[in-house]
């Protein structure tokens, strides 16, 4: 069995994937890839995107702190990222007095370089497969999985200490691939000094906002630049004003030639998840279930955010960077439903277990799927209040910042939380969220799905509104000077807020999550099974397994769409349609003076701004480098389009497009926005 299963995992991946352009590869494997992506104009070897024996160009991306990609482009540590990878450390650096996130910022020497404490970036050293080295001892004759499961973790953890013993800040992690049909081994070199160097206004750098978000034609220029900082030896080391600018093994020139449709590019980044494989029952779970459930209650939040975020500047600041990530799965999900539905996912997947089940009958494969469908039917109902315990109760910040304190009461400890908390709470924000989402979990969860402890409050005060109110007037957590007020070892237990969480964690604990956990590992199980049972039915296939945050290679083209009858998109946006979105009165369209002063001058109505290719990417692979043939960067990734979101369950090639900066609207910008241009001197361009 286990020598049938490598030879389909070497085999597979020299054929084709499903459809052209799908696929996120990994970069050690990209020799299987390397004739299809030549054949497609690609013009360097598999050596220079990935080598551990010479400088390639994976040395010149980084996974910027814990879900975005970023690229080398100096030989002084220089790092692009987009805006809203940046987004929080603009923020945390901002005042109403010094509004970075609203005038952006840069530093006018290396010394004005901002610190970012907590900010890491992290190297791939190397990548390995030691599927053989992490089942060591594993015999699947005799031994239960609890042997597998403890067996997989020891030698991981073997492993891993062997890999990051003598080296200055390795760290390493060994990920399950195809459902832990394969394990590699990742062992990265994480810098923690990474300091902002600018940052356009939110004007450029999240222009359209999230009207415009998931969407093409788009005009954002969705950038920020940090600077990686070592000890005197080039090695990682904590913050300190003697650490000296970090020289990478690689970094990206850059080409100013420009895209046009049918142009080889490649991404090269951090895709954080996707569900290729799994069954119409877990896609039909999504689409009509968990994501209209989840949107519903965004839909909830975001217009209570908006309403006092209109009101106040300062309270705007506050919620900036909340509402920002609220809004994007919110927007996200509503494309993904659209997609599943109109690309008919759930029915072409049953066709295909059809055929699957005819082909697996006698097999080792046969009864899976009915297996996986019973395990959905009973997992559901719980995991359907699972997921509203995190979309409410997580979300009533008053009741997780409380939280904190339930042990111990304040320690110093505690003394960044607070400060955290405060500098972005807005008490009237929380308490209409407050009624909102409890208003939602009394009308939307079956009877049986409701802690008591919820049925008791709604019975003593008589409506939710009265709760609410009894509950902020008495709390001490929604106030800053009672909260400093507290002492260490203080038992809160009887405060409203710590009381409301505790009694909601513990029926969290005890009568969803063991049932979801349970029902969640014997999904684990089985899609191993399924899986493997997939890539044996399907050998002429090159499968590439799920995205889970390590490095991959996606390739593809630059190409326009039709996004339905009658209308045609162009890949390429420019400056002109800037000027046509311009609105001083609508936040998310009113541009920077300059720019208009700028465009008034003529000429600049061709800049480019964005464009969009048929490379496969998903969340993570935000700020990611996008390469042309000869490896130079030509752009920054950092979304995808409306009617192709879809793509983390199902890609299809005629809709779904990768959405880039171009690199040349960057440059335009530090020089005629942001007066930055010193910083050219550091970058090298290639024509
Ligand atoms: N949709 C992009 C991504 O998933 C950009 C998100 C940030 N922009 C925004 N308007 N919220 O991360
Ligand atoms: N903006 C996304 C990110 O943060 C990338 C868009 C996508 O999901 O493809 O990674």
């Amino acid at each position: 069995m286990k020598k049938l299963l490598i030879s389909i995992l070497t085999f597979a991946a020299f054929l084709a994937p499903a459809s052209a352009d799908e696929g996120m590869w990994l970069p050690a494997l990209i020799s299987q890839r390397i004739g299809d992506m030549q054949a497609k104009g690609f013009k360097l070897t598999a050596e220079d995107i990935y080598s551990v024996n010479q400088a390639s160009l994976k040395d010149a991306v980084v996974l910027f702190g814990s879900g975005c990609t970023g690229e080398l482009v100096s030989n002084d540590g220089l790092l692009f990222t987009n805006h809203h990878c940046g987004y929080g450390y603009i923020q945390k650096h901002s005042s109403v007095e010094h509004d970075y996130l609203k005038d952006g910022f840069w530093a006018l020497s290396r010394a004005e370089e901002l610190a970012n404490p907590g900010l890491t970036v992290s190297f791939l050293e190397y990548m390995q497969d030691v599927t053989a080295a992490v089942l060591k001892g594993y015999d699947p004759a005799t031994m239960t999985e609890e042997d597998r499961q403890r067996i997989v973790n020891e030698n991981s953890n073997a492993l891993k200490a062997e890999a990051v013993k003598d080296g200055i800040g390795l760290k390493a992690s060994v990920e399950a691939l195809y459902y832990g049909n394969q394990y590699f081994l990742f062992v990265f070199r994480v810098f923690s000094d990474v300091r902002l160097v600018g940052a356009p206004p939110s004007s450029i750098g999240k222009f359209g906002g999230d009207t415009d978000n998931w969407m093409w034609p788009r005009h954002t220029g969705d950038f920020s630049i940090f600077r990686i900082y070592a000890d005197k030896n080039n090695n990682p080391a904590k913050y300190s004003e003697e650490n000296v600018p970090y020289h990478p093994k690689k970094f990206f020139k850059i080409s100013r030639a420009g895209v046009k449709e049918g142009d080889f590019t490649f991404v090269y980044g951090c895709p954080g998840s996707t569900r290729e494989y799994v069954t119409s029952d877990e896609v039909s779970y999504i689409t009509e279930v968990s994501d209209p459930q989840k949107i519903d209650l965004r839909t909830q939040r975001l217009q209570i955010q908006k309403k006092y975020m209109g009101q106040d500047q300062a309270v705007r600041i506050k919620y900036s960077s909340k509402n920002a990530s609220t809004a994007n799965a919110w927007k996200k999900w509503q494309g993904e439903v659209k997609g599943v539905l109109k690309n008919k996912i759930v029915d072409r997947k049953k066709v295909y277990e059809a055929r699957f089940r005819h082909w697996a009958k006698g097999t080792q494969y046969d009864g899976l799927l009915d297996k996986l469908a019973a395990v959905y039917a009973r997992r559901n109902p719980y995991y359907i209040a699972y997921e509203y315990y995190n979309e409410t109760i997580r979300s009533i910040e008053v009741l997780n910042f409380a939280a904190q304190f339930r042990k111990d009461g304040r320690t110093k400890a505690l003394d960044g939380a607070i400060e955290n908390f405060f500098k972005d709470y807005y008490k009237p924000i929380d308490e209409e969220i407050f009624v909102a989402m409890m208003t939602a979990f009394d009308k939307q969860l079956p009877d049986e799905f409701k802690p008591q402890y919820f049925k008791d409050k709604l019975a003593q005060f008589g409506s939710i509104e009265a709760w609410k109110n009894s509950l902020f007037a008495s709390t001490v957590f929604a106030d800053k000077e009672k909260v400093l007020a507290i002492k260490e070892g203080e038992n809160l237990n009887s405060d409203p807020a710590i009381e409301m969480f505790s009694a909601f964690n513990s029926w969290f604990t005890k009568d969803l999550r063991p049932v979801v956990m349970e029902t969640n590992n014997e999904l684990r199980l089985l899609y191993r099974d399924y899986m493997r049972g997939q890539m044996e039915f399907e050998k002429d296939k090159a499968f590439y397994p799920d995205a889970n945050l390590t490095l991959r290679v996606a390739y593809g083209k630059v190409a326009g769409y039709k996004p339905a009858d009658a209308i045609e998109y162009k890949p390429v946006s420019t400056l002109k349609g800037i000027m046509e979105k311009d609105n001083p009165d609508i936040f998310d369209y009113n541009i920077p003076q300059t720019l208009r002063d700028i465009y008034a001058e003529g000429g600049h109505e061709d800049q480019p701004v964005c464009f969009i290719a048929t490379n496969h990417t998903t969340g993570g692979n935000s700020g990611s480098p996008v390469l042309n043939a000869d490896g130079n960067l030509i752009g920054i990734n950092f979304d995808r389009v409306w009617e192709g979101t879809m793509s983390d369950i199902a890609f299809d090639p005629e809709v779904c497009r990768n959405i880039s900066l171009d690199v040349r609207y960057l440059l335009f910008n530090i020089e005629a926005i942001c007066h930055a241009a010193y910083l050219f001197d550091e970058m090298v361009f290639v024509d």
